[in-house]
C-alpha cells in the first residue's frame, strides 16, 4: 500500500530518516527493525574526515532544537570499507549525504559514492549552515548551486538529489536551477539559520554564533516551501521540516512530496517513523487508497514524472 518509487528506486514506504539523525544506522538498529523504514539518509559525507564543530552542539528550543554539528564524520573512505556493508545489512534503501569544502572535493566524494555498490542514491548537500567552507555557500544563490549541481552530475553515475536550504535567495528558482543542471530529485528543507544567546555568560550559545533550528517549530514554512517548489518543478520532491505524526507526513505528500524524512522527532521518540509508517497504513485502509499517490499533490501542483 505505502510502496512507492523515488528515482527508480523501490521504496517499502515514503518514510526515510533524514541525514544527521540517524548516524548510519547502526546504534537504532539495535532499538528496533529499521529495515521497516523506506531509506535512511546517511549522516553527512565529506571526503576527508571532519571533527565537526568546537563548542555547545545541541541546544534545545520552544518546539525544537538548534544544532552546530558541523559534518563530523568519518569520511568517505572509511564510510564506504566500514559503515557501508554493516549498513547494507539493515535492509532499507541506503541515500548517501554528501558534503564538501570546495566544488572538487564534491566531484570526488560523488564520484566515490555513487561508484559504491549499495548505495540507491546520492543526496548533494548544499545547505548545511554549520561549516565555513562549502555547505550552504553553494546552496544560497540558483547559479552557484546549478553549477555544482552540473559539475557532480558529470560524474555521478546513481540518482542524484538534492538537498535544498531554506536560507536560500529564492527556494522555486533553486529547485528549478538544479532540475535544469541535471538533479534527479530534491529534497527540503535542511535546517534555518538561526541565534541563541545565553544571557547569563552574555554571549551567543554556539561557538559559530548562528546554528541550525529544526523540528516542529519549522514545519508550516518547510511544508509551504514544499508546496511551491513542488509546483515549480518536474522531478519529485521530498519533503522534510518537523515532521514528528503521520498527519504531518501526510501534509508534506498532500502539498506534493513523493517522499518525507523524519529528523529531529527521533531524538524525542526513536520509533517515530515506525508510528508514521503505521499511522499511514491504517489512513490508507480507512480511506480504501490503494496509493498514497491518489492524495499526493492535492493542491493543484503539476504532475511528478
Ligand atoms: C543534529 C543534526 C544533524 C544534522 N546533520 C545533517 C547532515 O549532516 N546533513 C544534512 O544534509 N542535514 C543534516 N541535518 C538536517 C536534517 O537532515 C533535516 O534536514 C532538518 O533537521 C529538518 O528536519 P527535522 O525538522 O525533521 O529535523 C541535521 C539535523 C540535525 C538536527
Amino acid at each position: 500500500m505505502l510502496e512507492t518509487t523515488l528515482c527508480g528506486v523501490t521504496l517499502k514506504n515514503p518514510v526515510i530518516a533524514a541525514s544527521g539523525t540517524f548516524g548510519f544506522g547502526a546504534e537504532y538498529s539495535q532499538l528496533f527493525d529499521v529495515g521497516r523504514l523506506g531509506g535512511i539518509c546517511t549522516k553527512g559525507l565529506t571526503l576527508h574526515p571532519r571533527e565537526g564543530n568546537p563548542g555547545l552542539r545541541v541546544w534545545e528550543t520552544p518546539a525544537g532544537m538548534m544544532n552546530s554539528v558541523g559534518l563530523q564524520n568519518p569520511g568517505i573512505p572509511v564510510f564506504l570499507e566500514r559503515e557501508l556493508p554493516r549498513m547494507r545489512t539493515l535492509g532499507t534503501a541506503i541515500i548517501a549525504n554528501v558534503g564538501g569544502g570546495d566544488l572538487e572535493e564534491y566531484i570526488e566524494g560523488v564520484r566515490l559514492l555513487s561508484n559504491a555498490d549499495g548505495v540507491d542514491i546520492v543526496e548533494l548537500n548544499i545547505s548545511c549552515p554549520n561549516v565555513h567552507e562549502g555547505g550552504m555557500a553553494f546552496g544560497i544563490n540558483s547559479e552557484v548551486a546549478a553549477g555544482v549541481v552540473g559539475a557532480v552530475r558529470r560524474v555521478c553515475s546513481k540518482p542524484l538529489m538534492v538537498k535544498l536550504s531554506p536560507n536560500a535567495e529564492d527556494i522555486t528558482a533553486m529547485a528549478i536551477a538544479c532540475e535544469q543542471a541535471g538533479a534527479d530529485a530534491v529534497s527540503l528543507v535542511n535546517t534555518f539559520k538561526a541565534l541563541a544567546i545565553d544571557i547569563h555568560a552574555r554571549k551567543a550559545v554556539f561557538d559559530n554564533v548562528t546554528a541550525g533550528l529544526s523540528g516542529p517549530c519549522i514545519k508550516p514554512i518547510a511544508l509551504r516551501m514544499v508546496w511551491e517548489v513542488a509546483r515549480a518543478v518536474h522531478i519529485p520532491v521530498v519533503g522534510i521540516g518537523g515532521i514528528a505524526t503521520w498527519q504531518d507526513a501526510l501534509e508534506f505528500i498532500m502539498a506534493g512530496a513523493t517522499a518525507v524524512q523524519v529528523g529531529t522527532a527521533t531524538f524525542v521518540k526513536p520509533t517515530t517513523m515506525l508510528e508514521i509508517i503505521d499511522g499511514l497504513e491504517r489512513y490508507c485502509a480507512n480511506e480504501h487508497l490503494t496509493s498514497l499517490a491518489t492524495v499526493c499533490n492535492i493542491l493543484g501542483t503539476v504532475p511528478k514524472l
